[in-house]
């Protein structure tokens, strides 16, 4: 090759060249696999909400199972059921930071650590054959030490016995805050009560382990060794979206009939 054809203005209309085809390439993907990734993400959350209310079948698919599940729109403010927004696709996690959809919670309220709480979100029901509640599962969600978890609780018809709970995004360390995600330490869940005989939310996540003989063992679950923070943070996020800025009012509304 004659060192004509090497100038450094044409060095530099290749790799411009190069740039800028790769640069289309990445973008094309970006913008082409979006509503993929967005599909997978409402996909995962559906798996998620179905195994923490104990319904996830292996080789049935999420869409058919996920049919016999009903979302509603709840509004928190009066606890009852609302039409305001479509409740399939209502984003609570993004109405949680939007001042007209969410209201800045009281310091001595906001034991979840989440600043905003949104005025909506969407619950998720499993109706029984007489049309009663089998399954009543509820988003939840708070700070841990390293990020905000956001997960489910699933309650039995009577609204107060766990049928499980589980998380579906954080950044705790693995091994360590991570460990909220072992199948042996979220079975504990099940089977516990939240509310105690007075209606107080009695939900404990114990340092060193729930003495099984005690009379908080019903409503405990043990520690997490070494991730004491993430463990308390969970304590005190279930005790926040079970109280009376998070679920209670529709909790009331619902066992009487009124939500
Ligand atoms: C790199 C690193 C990552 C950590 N990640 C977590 C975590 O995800 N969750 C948590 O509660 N503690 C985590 N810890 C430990 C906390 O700093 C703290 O020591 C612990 O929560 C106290 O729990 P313990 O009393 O059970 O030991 C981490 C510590 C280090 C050094």
């Amino acid at each position: 090759m004659s060192a004509k054809r090497e100038s450094i203005g044409r060095t530099v209309t290749v790799a411009f060249l190069v740039c800028l085809v790769c640069s289309v390439v990445v973008s094309t993907a970006a913008v082409s696999l979006r509503p993929a990734q967005i599909q997978n993400a409402l996909l995962d959350k559906q798996r998620n909400i179905l195994s923490i209310a104990g319904l996830l079948q292996p080789g049935v698919s999420i869409e058919e199972q996920f049919a016999n599940i009903t979302p509603r729109l709840v509004d928190l403010r009066s606890g009852r059921f609302s039409d305001e927004h479509d409740a399939l696709t209502f984003d609570a996690q993004r109405a949680a930071s939007d001042p007209d959809l969410s209201k800045r919670l009281a310091d001595g309220d906001d034991i979840a650590n989440i600043r905003r709480r949104e005025h909506f979100t969407t619950v998720y029901m499993v109706e029984s054959s007489d049309g009663g509640i089998e399954t009543l599962i509820l988003p939840i969600y708070g700070a841990g030490l390293w990020s905000t978890l956001y997960g489910f609780i699933a309650l039995e018809g009577d609204l107060n016995t766990i049928v499980g709970l589980g998380f579906y995004q954080h950044a705790e360390t693995p091994g360590l805050g991570g460990e909220v995600d072992n199948p042996n330490w979220k079975q504990q869940w099940e089977g516990n009560l939240v509310f105690d005989e007075d209606g107080n939310v009695a939900t404990r996540v114990v340092k060193g382990g729930v003495d099984r003989g005690s009379p908080q063992a019903d409503y405990a679950v043990d520690g997490l060794a070494g991730a004491t923070l993430t463990a308390r943070g969970v304590e005190d996020l279930v005790r926040f979206w079970m109280g009376e800025q998070g679920f209670r009012p529709f909790l009331n509304n619902l066992s009487d009939g009124e939500a």
